[in-house]
């Protein structure tokens, strides 16, 4: 009898005491003549990556703290502009949040891997807050035309990471059971995924409405691949 079951036992003319029992029997009985089962044994330890693996994985990690951190700051420089304001304010900080939780999770990655941060990281700081200002200070629509050029970016550059992540374990499909490739390869999708849903919450407050859109959509998209191509470098 399930859970499920009991808690509609009442309505079944069944007390709670008299069915919460016969279970209690029940599993007692089950028990008895159920043999013990072994868990399943834990998948193997990987082989240490390859010096083209770690190179990889070091760019990735570094580039994606970098990333994290101006996303982070952008949404940080527009909820000042709209934090009074009751439809943006708590949109903005969903967003905000769900970066916050991205950025927490690449520099805990950097730490584990003793991959330094980009030196770039005070640009990046004044860089992404003053984007975000300045985008918001335009109007809600050019705040999300930021939203949906930066969100573009950094969902393609995912992308582009998991491409060459599935193609390194093409021949070895066990390095996606555990180990480094498969936590990269599984926050990535995450974070993707949590990308590709800002870029839709853009599109649906009228990104595409903003006064110089195309201009602040090439310009925005430029930036964060000149800011993704240092990122990787330096
Ligand atoms: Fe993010
Ligand atoms: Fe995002």
């Amino acid at each position: 009898m399930s859970l499920r079951i009991l808690t509609h036992a009442p309505a079944l003319g069944i007390s709670r005491i008299a069915a919460t029992t016969t279970t209690r029997k029940l599993t007692t009985a089950a028990a008895a003549h159920t043999q013990p089962t072994s868990s399943p044994a834990p998948a193997p330890p990987q082989r240490p990556l390859t010096a083209k693996e770690t190179a990889f994985l070091e760019k990735a990690l570094r580039v994606n703290q970098a990333g994290e951190l101006g996303a982070n700051l952008i949404y940080a420089g527009q909820y000042a502009i709209f934090k009074r304001d009751a439809k943006l304010a708590p949109l903005i900080r969903h967003m905000w949040d769900q970066e916050v939780e991205h950025l927490d999770k690449f520099d805990s990655l950097l730490a584990k891997h003793r991959v330094r941060p980009t030196a770039l990281r005070p640009l990046w700081n004044v860089a992404g807050y003053a984007l975000g200002l300045g985008t918001a200070l335009l109007g809600p629509k050019a705040a999300m035309a930021c939203t949906e050029a930066v969100e573009t970016e950094i969902g393609g550059h995912y992308n582009n990471q998991l491409r060459v992540l599935l193609d390194m374990c093409k021949d070895e499909p066990e390095l996606l059971k555990n180990g480094e490739i498969k936590e990269l390869v599984d926050t990535i999708r995450k974070f993707r995924d949590d990308e590709l849903e800002h870029l839709d919450t853009a599109v649906e407050h009228d990104a595409k409405g903003a006064e110089g859109y195309e201009v602040l959509h090439n310009l925005i998209r430029g930036g964060c691949k000149a800011a993704i191509y240092v990122s990787e470098r330096i």
